[in-house]
C-alpha cells in the first residue's frame, strides 16, 4: 500500500507514536444474550485484534486516523469535552475519552492511529475490542490507576452511556480479560470469573456469514424490553433469578416473551453445562449443547437469520463437526463451529464453499487463521 493510501503513525502526525498496544476480538463458545440478563458467558479471545498508536498532546485536540474507515482521508478531530454523537465510527473513540472524564480522569488532547483485524458487524465485537484498546492506550499515556476488570466495566459504559447500544458487558470484559485458546467463564451478575482451558483435540472454526448486524438498531433493543417486561411478569428482577427446575413458570407468560424467558433459562444452564464439558473433555456432549444454543437463539429468541441457519444445516451435515452455533447478538454475524481434531480448515473451506453457492454471499474464515497468517 502506498503511504498516502495507509500513512503509518509519523506520517501521519509528524511524530511518533509514544504508546502502542491491541486488544482482541472473542467469540462467545456459549451463553447468548444471558449478559443482560445477569446470567453466564464464555467467549473467549481470537486472534485479531484492533492496534492503538497514540502521542499524547499538550492541547485538548484529539485528532485520530482509522486505517480501516478514514480511507486515505485526513484524520478526524474533536476536542476534549465536547464530544458529540453522530459521527460514525468516531463515536466510540470520543465515548471513550468521554466516559474517563465523566469518572474524573484528568487527559490532555491525543493523536491516535487506528487499525484492525476484527471484522465490523461480524458478532466477533469489534467495537468493544476498539474500545478497550484505546482505553488501554490512554490507561498507559496517562498513567490511569484502573484495573483490566474495570477497563472492560468502562468498555460496556462507552457503548451504553455514549455511542447509545445498549449491550451487555461480555464483550469488553473478554476484550480486557480474555486470552487465546481458553474460555473465560464469567458470572456477569458478581462478576466472578474463571479461566477454562480448551481441551486438546478440537479445532475451533469460525465462519463470518457476510451479513452484518448492528447493534445500535431495533432488533437487540426489543429483545432487552422483552426480558424486562417478562421480569416485571413473573415478579423477578433478572431472568437469572428464574432457576431452570422453574422453567415451567415461562410457559404462564404471553407469547413471544415465555419464549424469549426459556431461552435465557436453558441457555444459562448450557453455560454451565458447557464448562463442564470442557473440564471433562467431552467433545460429543459440547457438540450437541452447541446445537442445542443455536435451536433456541433460532426459535425461542429469535435472533437469527437464513444465512447462519445454513452455516450450521451444512456444519450439522459434515462429519467431522461436534456442534455449530450462531454466535454474538445475531441478526447476521458468525457461526462458530467445533471440529475434530486437524480438520478445522479443510471444513471450513468446504462448509463456505457450499454456503457460498446456495447462499451467493461472501463468507469469510476467521479460524483457523491460515498458516503463516
Ligand atoms: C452482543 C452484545 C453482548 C451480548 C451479545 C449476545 O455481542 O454486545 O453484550 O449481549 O450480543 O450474547
Amino acid at each position: 500500500m502506498t503511504p498516502h493510501v495507509n500513512p503509518s503513525f509519523s506520517e501521519l502526525f509528524g511524530h511518533p507514536a509514544q504508546v502502542v498496544v491491541h486488544a482482541p476480538g472473542r467469540v462467545n463458545l456459549i451463553g447468548e444474550h444471558t449478559d443482560y440478563n445477569g446470567g453466564f458467558v464464555l467467549p473467549m479471545a481470537i486472534p485479531q485484534q484492533t492496534h492503538v498508536e497514540l502521542r499524547r498532546r499538550d492541547d485538548t485536540r484529539v485528532r485520530v486516523f482509522s486505517a480501516n474507515k478514514s480511507q486515505g482521508g485526513a484524520p478526524s478531530e474533536y476536542t476534549l469535552g465536547q464530544e458529540a454523537t453522530g459521527q460514525g465510527w468516531l463515536d466510540y473513540v470520543q465515548g471513550v475519552t468521554f466516559v474517563l472524564q465523566r469518572e474524573g480522569h484528568r487527559l490532555s488532547g491525543v493523536d491516535v492511529r487506528l487499525s484492525s483485524e476484527v471484522p465490523l458487524g461480524s458478532g466477533l465485537s469489534s467495537s468493544a475490542s476498539l474500545d478497550v484498546a484505546l482505553l488501554r492506550a490512554l490507561r498507559t499515556a496517562f498513567s490511569l490507576p484502573l484495573d483490566d476488570v474495570q477497563l472492560g466495566l468502562l468498555g460496556q459504559r462507552v457503548e451504553t452511556d455514549f455511542v447509545g447500544a445498549p449491550v451487555g458487558v461480555m464483550d469488553p470484559m473478554a476484550a480486557s480479560m480474555a486470552g487465546l485458546g481458553e474460555a473465560l467463564f464469567l458470572d456477569t451478575r458478581s462478576m466472578n470469573l474463571e479461566r477454562v482451558p480448551l481441551p486438546p483435540g478440537v479445532d475451533v472454526v469460525i465462519i463470518n456469514s457476510g451479513v452484518a448486524h448492528n447493534h445500535s438498531s431495533g432488533d437487540y433493543r426489543v429483545r432487552r424490553a422483552e426480558c424486562e417486561k417478562a421480569c416485571a411478569l413473573l415478579g423477578i428482577q433478572e431472568l437469572r433469578d428464574l432457576p431452570e427446575s422453574e422453567l415451567a413458570r415461562t410457559e404462564t407468560l404471553p407469547d413471544p416473551l415465555g419464549r424469549r424467558a426459556r431461552h435465557v433459562v436453558t441457555e444459562n444452564a448450557r453455560v454451565l453445562a458447557t464448562v463442564q464439558a470442557l473440564r471433562a473433555g467431552d467433545l460429543e456432549r459440547l457438540g450437541q449443547l452447541f446445537y442445542a444454543s443455536h435451536d433456541s437463539q433460532r426459535l425461542d429468541y429469535e435472533v437469527s437469520v437464513p444465512e447462519i441457519d445454513l452455516l450450521v444445516d451444512l456444519a450439522r451435515e459434515d462429519a467431522d463437526v461436534y456442534g455449530a452455533r450462531l454466535t454474538g447478538g445475531g441478526f447476521g454475524g458468525s457461526v462458530v463451529m467445533l471440529a475434530r481434531d486437524g480438520t478445522g480448515a479443510a471444513v471450513a473451506r468446504r462448509i463456505c464453499e457450499r454456503y457460498a453457492a446456495r447462499s451467493g454471499q461472501r463468507p469469510t474464515i476467521l479460524l483457523p487463521q491460515p498458516t503463516g497468517a
